[in-house]
Formats: structure tokens, C-alpha cells, sequence
């Protein structure tokens, strides 16, 4: 059985050929790439996040594997927790890149999730097996303690969401930047570059058990892949023009990653 629930009225949802229905005859079709639009409002989240360029090309530069230590790590973690259960959920899946990642050699129900209809549909293109919809995080349309494993990564939180979907014995993995993640960008485009501050976001819903940390040093070889990853980042949106202009003048960059994931339980 699907975990997902009807946004109207919380019934489950039966799979159709092509579209999901609930007992009280709420429809929603699947579309050609095979996701499923659940957000009642209408407003996908596509007119402030990423663009679909910048969707792709985010999509481009993960799937050169730059981060690719990290989706080991996450699947690591969700092969240990999910022992014995049976749904995992990619919370804010983005373009799909980690939720592929824990497709392969995990045989789990495998869900995600974005709020970005132009997120989901690339994400769904990968054909790698999850079920993917549009939703919003302050209102899952998934059934009350269905997922055993949660993975969370470089997105908003939500406790109560969280602890709500969640089963008992259930474990959600926040991944949020370690100190030095991105120093050697960093190093590029501010004269007085600060350390992430690793800070773990507030859940009394929930309690943080373990941590695991993962770094590793990468070399962009390109001006291309530099652009990519920097469109990426928050810095994107305030960079002073001069740091810009060092980083437009590099042809490779070497750069430290480092990522926390945070382990928490109800
Ligand atoms: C930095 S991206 C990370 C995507 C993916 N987890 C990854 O690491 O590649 C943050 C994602 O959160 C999504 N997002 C932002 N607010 C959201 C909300 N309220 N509900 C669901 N997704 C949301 C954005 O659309 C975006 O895809
Ligand atoms: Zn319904």
C-alpha cells in the first residue's frame, strides 16, 4: 500500500492507470514522466526557486559525481535504518540526484518529494524506480507514522511534519554544511571568507541521536562546472561584483566539502 494520502480529505489513495483516486473520488493525474501533482494551492514553488535552467544545471553538475561521497554516506545510513522496514521518503528531493542514489542496491518502497514542479519533473525522468510528487513540506500528503527513513538534505525543516510521518522507530538525516564545506569558493569570492556554523535546526518533535561527518577535497576543471556549482549556492544571490569577477578568471578550482548529516529520532 502507497503511503502517500489525499491532500483533501487525508483518504488513501488508490493507483489508477493513470492517475491516483481516493474513496471520495479526489483525482489526480500522473503525468507523462510519471510524478504526481498533490499541492492543492497551485503555486508549485517554480516562481521563487530555480529556474529550469538553473534546475538542470544543477541536475548536470551532481551528476558528475562531485558529491558523490555524500550520497554514499546517505544511503549508508538509510540502508542501516531502514532495516526491516519498508518506506523511504527523499524530503525536498530536488532534481532527484540522492533519491537515485539510494535506489541503487537498496530495495525499499522509495518516495520523493518536491516543491517544485520543474524539480520533480527532471527528478522523475530518471526513471530510477521512487515514486516522485509536488507537495509542500508544512503539509505532506503521506500517512501518519508510514516512513521509516527519512533523507533530508540542503532544505527547510519542519518538526512537525517530520515527527508526524515518521514511525516509531523512524530516523530522519538532515544533511546541512559542514565549517568548511565550499572554503576553497569561498576563498574566491570574499576577502574575509566565515566558516559555515554547522548549526543543527530546531526540533523539540524530535531528538538528535548521531551525527556522521563526510569531507573530501574536489577539483572543478572547468569554468562551466565552477558556474554550476556556484549557481548552486546561496552566495549566488550576494556576491560583491569583484569576487565575481576572480572567480569568471579561474579555469579549475579545489575546494574542500564537507558535509554534516544529522540523525534524528522521535
Ligand atoms: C537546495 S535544494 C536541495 C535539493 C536536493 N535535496 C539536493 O540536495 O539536491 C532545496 C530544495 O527544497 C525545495 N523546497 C523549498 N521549499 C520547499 C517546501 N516548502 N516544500 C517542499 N520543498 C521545498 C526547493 O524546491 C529545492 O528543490
Ligand atoms: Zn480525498
Amino acid at each position: 500500500m502507497t503511503i502517500l494520502k489525499c491532500p483533501v480529505c487525508g483518504g488513501s489513495l488508490n493507483a489508477e492507470p493513470r492517475r491516483l483516486v481516493c474513496s471520495n473520488r479526489h483525482s489526480f493525474d500522473i503525468a507523462k514522466e510519471g510524478y504526481v501533482n498533490l499541492l492543492l494551492s497551485g503555486k508549485s514553488g517554480d516562481l521563487k526557486g530555480d529556474n529550469k535552467e538553473m534546475a538542470r544545471s544543477r541536475r548536470d553538475f551532481l551528476n558528475r559525481g562531485y558529491f558523490e561521497p555524500l550520497a554514499n554516506a546517505v544511503r549508508e545510513c538509510a540502508a542501516a535504518y531502514s532495516a526491516g522496514g519498508d518506506a523511504v521518503l527523499d524530503i525536498c528531493c530536488g532534481e532527484g540526484y540522492y533519491t537515485q542514489k539510494l535506489s541503487e542496491g537498496l530495495d525499499r518502497r522509495l518516495y520523493g518529494f518536491d516543491i517544485s514542479k520543474n524539480m520533480v519533473r527532471l527528478a522523475a525522468k530518471r526513471r530510477c524506480g521512487a515514486t516522485f510528487f509536488v507537495a509542500n513540506i508544512a503539509s505532506v500528503p503521506v500517512r501518519d507514522e508510514s516512513v521509516r527513513f527519512a533523507a533530508h538534505l540542503f532544505a527547510p525543516f519542519h518538526a512537525g511534519e517530520f515527527s508526524r510521518i515518521l514511525e516509531t522507530d523512524g530516523v530522519i538525516a538532515t544533511v546541512i554544511p559542514g565549517r568548511d564545506h565550499l572554503m576553497g569558493l569561498k576563498n574566491v569570492l570574499y576577502s574575509e571568507p566565515y566558516p559555515n556554523d554547522e548549526k543543527a535546526p530546531d526540533a523539540p518533535e524530535l531528538r538528535l541521536t548521531d551525527t556522521v561527518r563526510v569531507r573530501d577535497t574536489i577539483t572543478l576543471p572547468s569554468r562551466e562546472d565552477i558556474a554550476s556549482l556556484f549557481q548552486m549556492t546561496p552566495y549566488y544571490y550576494h556576491t560583491p561584483s569583484a569576487g565575481m569577477k576572480r572567480m569568471q578568471q579561474l579555469d579549475s578550482l579545489t575546494t574542500d566539502i564537507e558535509f554534516v548529516i544529522l540523525l534524528y529520532r522521535k
